[in-house]
């Protein structure tokens, strides 16, 4: 059963790992321009063994649908719903492919580590935007290409073997695990993935039948491919400059005054090993005003900014001083009010860097960089 699952929801571990739908923290990047409200319909589509009743337990106004193919991991979910007595919550087997046949649609799916498991995620996406409403929005999270470089190495190696997902196998995993030299690059990647603690966990990594992982350029095609409207990345901070590249270095200018698609590639070379991409789609009907914040007027400083930076993990150790303004002072620093900044420096700034770093003005991104807060996303593993 996959993800390990979680025996009881009400302690304080299963409620701190907030899942992607927290709307009290999350609703300015799916609806910026309508006040919050926790009745929503949500589907939450390959929910394996614990995410769907996570989302009934933390919004008990919320009307939330569960479907899995895994009637184990389903068996799991019907336990928790027992336990919490989660009266809005329904568990449905079946196929992501087949969600039609609910009948039913929703204002926010969240499909985690999913449809990258699909033969044709593309047919998965598209199938769940046709049960998406007009102003829906869908979180998605896919396996990321460069950070899981290791992993694919891994499951070559077994395939040549032709190990399967059987105790003994996984014998053979561990095995293999422990004996690997240390600079292979497998290590970075174990060093940060909890999932690796676990027979589950090391199935899905190295013994799954069937992943493929995407590049930053292949999340913007999957989405159109489906259909979909690209509406941004759940941790913005990932995939631009701010906050990680030094604001006094030509580097940081030159990469700025790019084209936005293309910072977020070069962001994601620079990173080096996003082992996941998270991003937020809608229907390509959606307007954009609907969900993006315009920064280039004032109306944005009417915005409450909400903190969702929960975990810093500096790579290396902080340096004193670099510049006051500089990113150099940690490479990821909890958002602040885009008020309290502006008392600080004088200015506004939507890059979330101070006046004195502002590339020159024609350069400036006219796009919101708030950044959106996955929890376990935020190292990009
Ligand atoms: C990695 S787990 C993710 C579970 C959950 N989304 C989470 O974040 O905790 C992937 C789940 O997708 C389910 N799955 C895979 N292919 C599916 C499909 N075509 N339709 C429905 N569920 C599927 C698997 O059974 C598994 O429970």
């Amino acid at each position: 059963m996959y993800p390990f699952p979680i025996a009881d929801l009400d302690t304080p571990d299963a409620r701190s790992k907030r899942d992607g739908g927290d709307f009290a923290r999350n609703w300015h990047t799916f609806w910026p321009d309508r006040p919050p409200r926790e009745d929503l319909d949500v589907l939450v589509a390959g929910c394996g063994s614990n995410a769907a009743a996570r989302y009934a337990f933390n919004h008990p106004q919320a009307r939330v649908t569960g479907v899995d193919l895994s009637s184990s991991s389903l068996t799991h979910e019907a336990y928790l719903k027992d336990k919490h007595h989660l009266r809005n919550l329904t568990l449905h087997q079946g196929r992501i492919e087949d969600v039609s046949s609910l009948d039913r649609d929703f204002d926010f799916i969240d499909v985690s580590g999913v449809l990258h498991h699909l033969p044709d995620p593309v047919a998965g996406l598209k199938a769940l935007g046709g049960v998406l409403r007009p102003d829906g929005t869908i979180a998605v999270m896919v396996y990321g290409q460069h950070g899981r470089t290791g992993v694919y190495m891994l499951q070559n190696m077994f395939r040549l073997m032709g190990l399967g997902q059987n105790e003994q196998d996984v014998v053979t995993v561990k095995q293999t695990l422990e004996s690997l030299p240390k600079r292979h690059v497998i290590h970075d990647y174990m060093s940060r993935a909890p999932d690796l603690k676990y027979d589950a966990g090391l199935v899905d990594s190295f013994l799954h039948r069937q992943d493929r992982a995407y590049t930053v350029a292949q999340c913007l095609e999957f989405a159109a491919q489906a259909g979909m409207s690209f509406m941004h990345w759940w941790e913005n901070i990932l995939y631009y400059p701010e906050g990680q590249l030094n604001a006094d270095h030509d580097l940081y200018k030159r990469v700025s005054a790019m084209p936005e698609e293309s910072i977020w590639q070069f962001m994601e070379l620079y990173n080096g090993t996003l082992g996941q991409h998270a991003f937020c789609v809608c229907h390509a009907s959606r307007p954009a005003t609907s969900y993006k914040i315009d920064f280039s007027a004032d109306a944005f400083m009417d915005y409450v900014p909400v903190l969702r930076c929960v975990q810093v993990k500096p790579d290396k150790p902080v340096p004193e001083t670099a510049s006051p303004s500089g990113a150099s002072r940690s490479r990821v620093r909890p958002i602040r009010s885009i008020r309290q900044r502006r008392r600080c420096s004088g200015r506004s700034t939507a890059r979330g860097r101070s006046a004195s770093a502002l590339p020159p003005a024609g350069s400036r991104a006219k796009t919101p960089r708030l950044s959106a807060g996955h929890p376990s996303a935020i190292s990009g593993d």
